[in-house]
């Protein structure tokens, strides 16, 4: 019979599977009372898409805020992402029904690549870090996956907090960007800041 390894604390299954609640990447309840799930994106995501990257949120990021015909091209390109090979996992990151940010995984299997986005009124709460864990359990769970990568700009230093409290270690500084691994055997899936109540 397999053996599945299981969390310390919580006896969850390690890297194995899919959330038990049912649905693809779980859900996670926050420090503060909020519910962090993520979900697909719709058309009616627009404008909720626009104030995620708007001029507060993409300072460290290399384009600027969001205008609406990019916003809808946006929510079309993942839903297209959503119905096809699935190589770019897009989610958009809901906290007790309001839509605060967004978090993607580019799958290059057996590797993936992480990126996440808050609105500018939504940092400070671990919202990101919540989002984060949910997805890495989706990468580590149920694709598979052996490692996941992360970069940003080395002055964005909250950035690189949400990734140190997850378990990721940083490789590299590459250009302008700092680089950032975290392998399936080092994934940690209820890190204590995702699981503090
Ligand atoms: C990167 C980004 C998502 C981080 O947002 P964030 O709010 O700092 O991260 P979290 O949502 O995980 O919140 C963590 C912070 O909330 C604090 N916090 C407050 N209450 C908390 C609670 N109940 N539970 C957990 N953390 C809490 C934590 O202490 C932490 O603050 P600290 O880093 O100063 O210690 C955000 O800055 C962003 O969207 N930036 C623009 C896009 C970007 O740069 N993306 C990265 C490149 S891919």
């Amino acid at each position: 019979m397999a053996r599945v390894a299981r969390h310390p604390r919580t006896g969850a299954p390690r890297g194995t599977g899919g959330p038990a609640d049912g649905s693809r990447t779980g859900r996670c309840s926050g420090g503060t009372g909020h519910v962090i799930s993520l979900r697909d994106l719709t058309r009616a995501d627009v404008p909720a898409v626009r104030l995620i990257y708007d001029v507060g949120s993409v300072a460290f990021l290399p384009r600027g805020p969001m205008g609406e015909d990019e916003a809808l091209a946006y929510v079309r390109t993942v839903g297209r992402d959503a119905s096809g090979a699935r190589s770019v996992h897009t989610f958009g990151v809901d906290a007790d029904g309001d839509l605060v940010g967004v978090v993607r995984l580019r799958v290059s299997a057996p590797h993936g690549h992480l990126s996440y986005i808050l609105r500018r009124d939504a940092w400070g709460h671990g919202h990101a870090t919540r989002a984060v864990t949910l997805l890495l359990a989706f990468a580590f769970g149920s694709l598979g996956l052996s490692a996941v990568h992360a970069k940003h700009h080395p002055d964005n230093e909250r950035s690189g907090r949400v990734l140190s409290r997850v378990g990721f270690v940083r490789t590299a500084a590459a250009g302008r960007e700092s680089c950032y691994v975290l392998c399936r055997e080092a994934y940690d899936p209820c890190p204590p800041i995702a699981g503090r109540e």
